[in-house]
């Protein structure tokens, strides 16, 4: 068989996407809303969840394509993915560094952005590398960003980047060379500035769109209070940023959305996709793929392989990533499946062999059940190390990450089961955590 050369389970261009008009008429309106708003000392907040891979980042990116095609003259659109971020600050860095590239790009394109303005969130994002520096040092780093002193209208944001700072623009390189003392910048100050900002830019006629993607993934730690404590603070921090004049898009697994406050109101849980769509979603892939791959996969035995991962897989992650690997070991073929899924399971999961993974499984008699954490346990023989394994490599997922005492299985793994009956007409919906 021929392999296919582009195609990636994780791609989400807009391109690519599918079906939910639904969501994805409501997303856009929440954005445009925001961005009519004629307060601009007003924001929103939109959340979109749902489970592991069924779709999240491919809407909101398909969102915002629409959005900058419309409206990107006037509207600074930034994408930041918490995926292996080591901690809020990381993130509040990257926010920072997104909007300086959003802002610079508006004035290359000849918007009359003030220089100012360009300052302040340099000046930011270089707070926000700080933790603890010499004043002196402090001063030093931050001197280049001098001409934020130009900014003009509300004034607290250059007052702030002053006092969070520790800095005064106004002093001399002997004063500066001259000062003693340290500096401590946290990330409650570094948040704080953030919103300064974006009242800062909202005042200047521009509006802001924030996407914080897999706030879920930041830490993926939860089987201690103290490790879920931590978790929670960080991602407070980040919440606060709900308080800035923005539209700030989170999204997160079903399973964590617990920590979203009520307020959020402008929420949406994704539902799974029929296997028809995902089938679909295939083809959109393919079609960048030469045309002797394209004809393989639409004659049998690959077209009945393919629907009967569609009709296995609950999620459209799990159904690309089933395919990548089927297609790239040439057993695009439905006599061939089971062994080559059972590969599959092993190579992902590396450090858990296939036998414990099938132990795993026999503890579930459907795909979308709970069982409680003893029974996982009882399925690792009560081996701790193979456990945490077990957690750490997301072959087990929490029904409630702020209240772990049920798990599922990964539905990249739901093979493992028993073959999902699938329809055409699609997959029972998730159960709900609540
Ligand atoms: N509506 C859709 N149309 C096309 N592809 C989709 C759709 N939903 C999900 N996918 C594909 O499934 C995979 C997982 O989607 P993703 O958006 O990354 O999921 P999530 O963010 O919910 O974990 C990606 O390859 C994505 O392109
Ligand atoms: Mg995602």
């Amino acid at each position: 068989m021929l392999l296919p050369d582009y195609f990636d389970p994780n791609a989400v261009a807009h391109d690519l996407f599918v079906d939910r008009e639904e969501e994805r008429r409501w997303f856009l309106q929440a954005i445009e809303g925001y961005l009519r708003l004629k307060d601009d000392r007003l924001g929103r907040a939109v959340c979109i969840t749902g489970e592991k891979g069924v779709g999240k980042s491919i809407l909101v990116g398909s969102v915002f394509h629409d959005i900058r095609e419309r409206h990107s003259g006037d509207t600074l659109v930034v994408e930041v993915d918490c995926r292996n971020r080591r901690s809020a600050r990381e993130v509040l860095v990257r926010v920072a560094q997104g909007v300086d590239e959003e802002l610079r790009s508006l004035k290359a394109s000849l918007q009359a952005v003030p220089e100012a303005l360009i300052a302040a969130v340099g000046a930011i994002e270089e707070i926000a590398r700080m933790t603890e520096v010499e004043l002196k040092t402090a001063h030093e780093r931050l001197s280049r960003f001098k001409s934020v002193v130009g900014l003009k209208g509300r004034r607290r944001l250059l007052g702030n980047i002053e006092a969070e700072g520790g800095v005064s623009f106004e002093r001399s390189d002997t004063e500066i060379r001259s000062l003693t003392g340290k500096v401590s910048f946290d990330d409650a100050r570094v948040v704080g500035l953030l919103c300064d900002l974006f009242d800062a830019i909202r005042e200047q006629g521009y509006n802001v769109v924030l996407h914080l993607d897999n706030l879920d993934e930041l830490r993926h730690e939860f089987l201690t209070d103290a490790d879920r404590e931590t978790v929670r603070r960080d991602i407070q921090r980040l919440l606060d940023l709900k308080q800035a004049p923005i539209a700030l898009v989170l999204s997160m697994r079903l399973y964590f959305c617990g920590i979203v406050p009520r307020e959020v109101s402008n929420r949406r849980i994704l539902k799974r996709l029929g296997a028809a769509h995902l089938v679909e979603a295939l083809e959109r892939r393919l079609a960048r793929e030469a045309p002797a791959v394209r004809a393989e996969v639409g004659e049998e035995p690959a077209r009945l392989a393919i629907r009967s991962l569609a009709d296995r897989a609950t999620t459209a992650l799990a159904f690309m990533t089933w395919f990548d690997y089927v297609a790239r070991w040439e057993v695009l073929d439905p006599a061939r499946l089971a062994p080559a899924l059972d590969r599959f399971a092993e190579s992902t999961y590396s450090v858990i062999s296939l036998p414990v993974l099938r132990r795993l499984a026999s503890v579930f008699t459907s795909p979308d059940e709970w069982v409680p954490k003893e029974r996982v346990l009882e399925a690792c023989q009560g081996n701790n190390a193979v456990f945490e394994q077990l957690f750490n490599r997301q072959a087990v997922l929490p029904r409630d990450f702020w209240h772990p005492t049920e798990f599922t299985l990964d539905p990249e793994l739901f093979f493992l089961i028993q073959p999902v009956q699938g329809t055409e007409a699609g997959h029972a919906a998730p159960p709900d955590p609540s």
